[in-house]
Formats: C-alpha cells, structure tokens, sequence
C-alpha cells in the first residue's frame, strides 16, 4: 500500500511538473504566429481564461457531468490537493471562464470532437505519458489513430479501460485480417476469452507489429509457452533465429499446431530443401511426416537431430 501510495505521488509529481511545463510552453508559443504555434496544442482561444469549476459547467452540460462523475477521471487528483485544472471537466478540456461568458462558444474551450489527432494526444498524455511514453511513435498514431480512437470518456462502453468498445470486437473494427485469422478452425482462443489481443500486443507502444516483446521476436510466446524457451544443447536454429512465425501463424491457421503449411514435410522441406533431404532419405512415404522421428522440433538436450 505504501509504496503504491509513493508512486502515486511520485506520478503526479511528474504530471504536475509536465503540466506545468505544458502550461509556459503553451504561453511562450501564443506569443508568436508562425506554423509551429497553430500545430501546438494550446488551447484555441483560452489563453486568459481561468478555471470556474465542474458545478459551472453542469449547469448548461448536465448529461457530460453524469457522465464523467461515474468514471474514473471524476477526482483524477489527490483529493483537494491542487487546484480545478487537476480534476472535473476543465482538466481535459482546459480553463472555461470565456467559453461560458460566451454563453457556450465552442471556439473557446478545448473540443475534442474537432481538435486534431496530435492534439488530442498530447492533451491526454498530459497526465498519461508515464504509462504510454512511446505512443507518439507507434503504428497507430502514425496512422492517425489516437487516444479516442479506442477511449471515450463520455460514452464507455467497457468501463474498466474506458473503452468504445469490448476487446476484441475494438480491434476487429479496423483489423478485418485479424477477424478472419481468430475465425479460422485452429486459432487461440480470443474470440473465446480465454486470451487477449494484449498478451501478446501492445497498441500503445512503438515496437514493430505494436508487438509486447523484448530483444527477440519470442519473448512473448515464452510467457505461456515455457517448455518452448530452452536454451537447449541442440537447439534447432529458426527457432532462435527467425522466431516462432517461422513455422507457426500466431492468431490462427487452417492447419493443426497454427502450423504455415498444410503438410509439415513441405514446410521443413522449404528450408532443408528437397536435395539434401533426398540424399539422407529416400522418397518413400515412411519419410513423409518429418515429426514422427525428429519430434523434438523446438530444441533438444538429447539428439542433434531432435529424435527426442
Ligand atoms: C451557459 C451554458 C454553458 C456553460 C456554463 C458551459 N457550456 Fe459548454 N457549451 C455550451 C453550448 C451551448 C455549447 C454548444 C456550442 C455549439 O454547438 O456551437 C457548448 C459546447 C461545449 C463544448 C464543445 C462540444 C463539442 O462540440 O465538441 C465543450 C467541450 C464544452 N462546451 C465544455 C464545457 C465545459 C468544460 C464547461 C465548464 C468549464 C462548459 N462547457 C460550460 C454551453 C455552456
Ligand atoms: C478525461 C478527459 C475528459 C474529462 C474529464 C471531461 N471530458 Fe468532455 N470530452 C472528452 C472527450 C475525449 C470528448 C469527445 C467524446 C468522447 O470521446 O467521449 C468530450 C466531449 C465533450 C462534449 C461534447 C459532447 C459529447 O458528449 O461528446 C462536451 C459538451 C463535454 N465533453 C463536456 C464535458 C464536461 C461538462 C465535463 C465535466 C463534467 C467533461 N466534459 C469532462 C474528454 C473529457
Ligand atoms: C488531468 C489528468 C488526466 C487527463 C488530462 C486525462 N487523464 Fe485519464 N486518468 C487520469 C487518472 C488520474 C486516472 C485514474 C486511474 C489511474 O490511477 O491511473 C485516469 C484513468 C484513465 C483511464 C482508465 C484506466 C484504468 O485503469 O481503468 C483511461 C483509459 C484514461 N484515463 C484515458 C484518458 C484519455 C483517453 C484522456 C484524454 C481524452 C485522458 N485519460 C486524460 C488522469 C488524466
Ligand atoms: C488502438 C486502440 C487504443 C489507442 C489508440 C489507445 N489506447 Fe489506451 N488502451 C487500449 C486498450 C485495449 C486498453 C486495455 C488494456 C491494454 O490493452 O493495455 C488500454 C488501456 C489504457 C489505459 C489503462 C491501462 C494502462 O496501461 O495504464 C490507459 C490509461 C490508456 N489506455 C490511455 C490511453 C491514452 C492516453 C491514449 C492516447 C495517448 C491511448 N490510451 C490510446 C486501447 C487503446
Ligand atoms: C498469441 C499472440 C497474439 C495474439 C493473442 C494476438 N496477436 Fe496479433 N500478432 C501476433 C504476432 C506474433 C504478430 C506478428 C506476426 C508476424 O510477424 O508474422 C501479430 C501481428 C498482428 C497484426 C499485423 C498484421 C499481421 O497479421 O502481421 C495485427 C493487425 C494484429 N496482430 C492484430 C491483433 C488483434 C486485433 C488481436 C486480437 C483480436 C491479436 N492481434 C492477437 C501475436 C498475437
Ligand atoms: C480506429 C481503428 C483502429 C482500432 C480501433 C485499432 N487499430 Fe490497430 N491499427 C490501426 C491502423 C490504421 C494501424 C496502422 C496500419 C496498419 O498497419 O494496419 C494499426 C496497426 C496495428 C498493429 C500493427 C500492424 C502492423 O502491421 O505492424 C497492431 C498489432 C494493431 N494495430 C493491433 C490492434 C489491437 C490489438 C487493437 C484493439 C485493442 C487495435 N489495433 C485497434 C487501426 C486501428
Ligand atoms: C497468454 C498465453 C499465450 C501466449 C502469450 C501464447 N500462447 Fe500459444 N497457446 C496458448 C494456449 C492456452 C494454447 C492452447 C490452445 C487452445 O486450446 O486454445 C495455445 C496454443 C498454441 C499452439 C497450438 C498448440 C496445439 O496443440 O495445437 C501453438 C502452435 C502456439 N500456441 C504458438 C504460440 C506462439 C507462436 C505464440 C507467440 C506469438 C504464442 N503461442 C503465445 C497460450 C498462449
Ligand atoms: C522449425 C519450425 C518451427 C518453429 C520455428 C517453431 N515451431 Fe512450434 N511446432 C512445429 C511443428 C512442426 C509442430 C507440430 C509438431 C507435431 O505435430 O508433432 C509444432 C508444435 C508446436 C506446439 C504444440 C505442440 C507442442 O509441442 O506443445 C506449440 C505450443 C508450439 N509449436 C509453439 C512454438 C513456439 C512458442 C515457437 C517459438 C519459440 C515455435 N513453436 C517455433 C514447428 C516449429
Ligand atoms: C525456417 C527454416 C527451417 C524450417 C522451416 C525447418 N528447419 Fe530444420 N533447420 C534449419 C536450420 C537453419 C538448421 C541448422 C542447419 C545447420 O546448422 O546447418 C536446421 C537444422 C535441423 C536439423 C538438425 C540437423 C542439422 O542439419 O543440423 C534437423 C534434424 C532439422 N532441422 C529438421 C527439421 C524438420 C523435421 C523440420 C520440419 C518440421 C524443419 N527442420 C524445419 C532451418 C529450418
Ligand atoms: C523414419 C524416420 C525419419 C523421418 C520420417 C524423417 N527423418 Fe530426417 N532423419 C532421420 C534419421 C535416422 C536421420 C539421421 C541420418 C544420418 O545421420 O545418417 C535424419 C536426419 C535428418 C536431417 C539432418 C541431416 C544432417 O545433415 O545430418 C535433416 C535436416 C532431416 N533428417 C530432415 C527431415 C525432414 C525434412 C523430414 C520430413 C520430410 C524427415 N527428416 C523425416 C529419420 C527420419
């Protein structure tokens, strides 16, 4: 408990520090009219506004209050501890004092209906940036995807992550591929529930194929399948080299084990090629299902060429 209570503190140290930073930035960039100031996100409009309070805007916004009063962004600060800008509805969409005196000008309070990809990240990482330091450059904001692409504040439809939608259902939105892969009749079992896409990815990271994994391509495949890791005294090279896609689709396949091929010989033959196969086997069709006799495939302490 301690300890969770001192990175709590440490964490929003950290945010006030970025806000505040944020905040003479946003400042100094208002001073000049060049191209860099229009892409920043400071706020459109709201430099000399001040905060008036969440009760202020529940009056004219009620729906939104209800809204987010369930949520976990309704006290996103230590209670009492800082001031409006730390929680409510101005923590997000910044100080609304000329937005109501306009009687609701919506060009004069942060919208993030119509603010761009760029800002509303930045907006959001304001206090997030500690977990997700590396969105900025992962496959899905350099696609335009960003934070409200999957999150709604308002309108969750899975509460515990905010989300628009359950997992994977979000996913399948705009990965068609991926819905096909976890429909296929060998697959894990996603769509069942028994595993999330994010055992094994992480869409707020920048590493290839938004992939969770460490040096090698393996690593993640390691958490469940251990047996797999070695080291072993004859280890089988792709295995370590190229990794588990190698020979395995890992959402899903039409072929037993998630395997590429239909027929394993064709597979291992790809690579053994059939030349040097044929002058240490002959054609016969005893030969044909490579794993009968080199059944320890993934590495081996005993045989060298994986006999057991
Ligand atoms: C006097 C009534 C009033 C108060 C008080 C008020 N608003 Fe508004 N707000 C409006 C109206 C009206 C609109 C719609 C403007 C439009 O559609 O052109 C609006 C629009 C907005 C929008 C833009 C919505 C969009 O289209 O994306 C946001 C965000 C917003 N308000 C936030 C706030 C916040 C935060 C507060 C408190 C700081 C607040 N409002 C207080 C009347 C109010
Ligand atoms: C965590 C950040 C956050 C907080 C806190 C927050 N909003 Fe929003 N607001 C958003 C985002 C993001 C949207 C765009 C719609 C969405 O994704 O849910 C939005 C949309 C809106 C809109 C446009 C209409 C709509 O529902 O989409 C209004 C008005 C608004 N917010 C007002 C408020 C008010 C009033 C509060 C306080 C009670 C508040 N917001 C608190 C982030 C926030
Ligand atoms: C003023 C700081 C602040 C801003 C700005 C902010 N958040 Fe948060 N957010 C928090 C805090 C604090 C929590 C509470 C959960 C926690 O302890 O991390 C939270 C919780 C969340 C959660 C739920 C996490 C969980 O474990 O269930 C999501 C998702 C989230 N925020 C997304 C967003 C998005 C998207 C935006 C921009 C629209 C945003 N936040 C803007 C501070 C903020
Ligand atoms: C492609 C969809 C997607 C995008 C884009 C996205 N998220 Fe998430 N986010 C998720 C999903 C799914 C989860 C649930 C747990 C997980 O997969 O890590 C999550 C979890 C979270 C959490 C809670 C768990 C944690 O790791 O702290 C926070 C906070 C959060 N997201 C904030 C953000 C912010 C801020 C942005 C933008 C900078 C963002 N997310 C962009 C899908 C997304
Ligand atoms: C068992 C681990 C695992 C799970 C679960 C998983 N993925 Fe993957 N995914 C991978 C690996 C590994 C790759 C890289 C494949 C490669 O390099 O050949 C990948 C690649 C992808 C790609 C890139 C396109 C492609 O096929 O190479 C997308 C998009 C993707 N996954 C989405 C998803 C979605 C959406 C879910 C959940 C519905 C999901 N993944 C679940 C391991 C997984
Ligand atoms: C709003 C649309 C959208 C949603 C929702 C979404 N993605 Fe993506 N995702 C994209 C786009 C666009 C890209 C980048 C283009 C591409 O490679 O497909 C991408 C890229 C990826 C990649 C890397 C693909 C590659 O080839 O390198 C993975 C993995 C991925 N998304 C997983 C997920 C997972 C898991 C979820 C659900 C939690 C998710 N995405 C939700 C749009 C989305
Ligand atoms: C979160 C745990 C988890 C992760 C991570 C994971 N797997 Fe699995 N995997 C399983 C489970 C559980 C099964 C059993 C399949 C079933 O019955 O649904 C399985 C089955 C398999 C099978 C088929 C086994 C059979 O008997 O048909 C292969 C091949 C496989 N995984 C490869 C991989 C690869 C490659 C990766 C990394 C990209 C990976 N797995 C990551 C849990 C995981
Ligand atoms: C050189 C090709 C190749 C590579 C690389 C490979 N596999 Fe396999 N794997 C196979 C074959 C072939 C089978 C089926 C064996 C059989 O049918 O007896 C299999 C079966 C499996 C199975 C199910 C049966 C069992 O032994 O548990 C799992 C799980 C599995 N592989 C996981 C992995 C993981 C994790 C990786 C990466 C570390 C990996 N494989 C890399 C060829 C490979
Ligand atoms: C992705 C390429 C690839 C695939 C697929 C593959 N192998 Fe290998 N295999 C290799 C490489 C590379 C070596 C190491 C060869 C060396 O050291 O000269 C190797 C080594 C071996 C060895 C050890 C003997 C030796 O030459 O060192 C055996 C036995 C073997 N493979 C059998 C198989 C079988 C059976 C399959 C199919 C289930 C298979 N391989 C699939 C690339 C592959
Ligand atoms: C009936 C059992 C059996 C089957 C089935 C079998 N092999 Fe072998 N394989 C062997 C034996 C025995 C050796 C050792 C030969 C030697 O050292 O003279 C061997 C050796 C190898 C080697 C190592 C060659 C070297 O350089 O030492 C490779 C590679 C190989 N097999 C690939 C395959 C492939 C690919 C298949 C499937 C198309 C396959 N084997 C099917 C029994 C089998």
């Amino acid at each position: 408990m301690r300890s969770g209570a001192v990175t709590k503190t440490l964490r929003w140290t950290a945010a006030f520090i970025a806000i505040f930073s944020f905040a003479v930035m946003a400042a100094a960039q208002q001073q000049s009219s060049n191209a860099v100031s229009q892409a920043s996100s400071a706020l459109p409009g709201a430099t000399s506004a001040t905060y008036v309070g969440s009760d202020t805007c529940k009056t004219c916004h009620a729906d939104q209050y209800t809204q987010i009063e369930i949520t976990q962004h309704w006290n996103t600060n230590l209670k009492g501890a800082a001031g409006q800008q730390w929680h409510g509805c101005e923590s997000c969409h910044g100080p609304g004092s000329a937005h109501v005196e306009a009687g609701g000008d919506k060009t004069k309070i942060f919208a993030f209906t119509t603010a761009t990809p760029a800002q509303i990240a930045q907006r959001c990482l304001t206090c997030h940036s500690n977990t997700h330091p590396n969105f900025l450059r992962s496959d899905h904001f350099t696609n335009n995807v960003t934070c409200i692409s999957c999150h709604s504040p308002h309108h969750a439809q899975d509460q515990d992550f905010l989300l628009k939608a359950k997992t994977p259902q979000l996913c399948y939105g705009c990965h068609n591929d991926a819905r096909a892969d976890f429909n296929r009749p060998f697959h894990h079992r996603v769509n069942e529930g028994l595993i999330q896409c994010s055992d094994c990815h992480n869409v707020h990271d920048s590493r290839p194929k938004q992939a969770k994994l460490n040096t090698t391509q393996d690593q993640i495949c390691f958490k469940c399948h251990a047996d797999k890791r070695g080291p072993f005294t004859f280890e089988h090279l792709p295995v370590k080299t190229e990794g588990c896609s190698s020979c395995h689709t890992p959402h899903g396949s039409n072929n037993q084990r998630l395997l590429r091929r239909t027929d394993v010989n064709n597979m291992c033959i790809e690579c053994h090629g059939l030349s040097t196969f044929a002058t240490l086997h002959n054609q016969s069709t005893k030969y044909q299902a490579c794993t009968l006799c080199h059944v320890a495939i993934h590495g081996s302490n005993f045989s060298n060429i994986f006999f057991r």
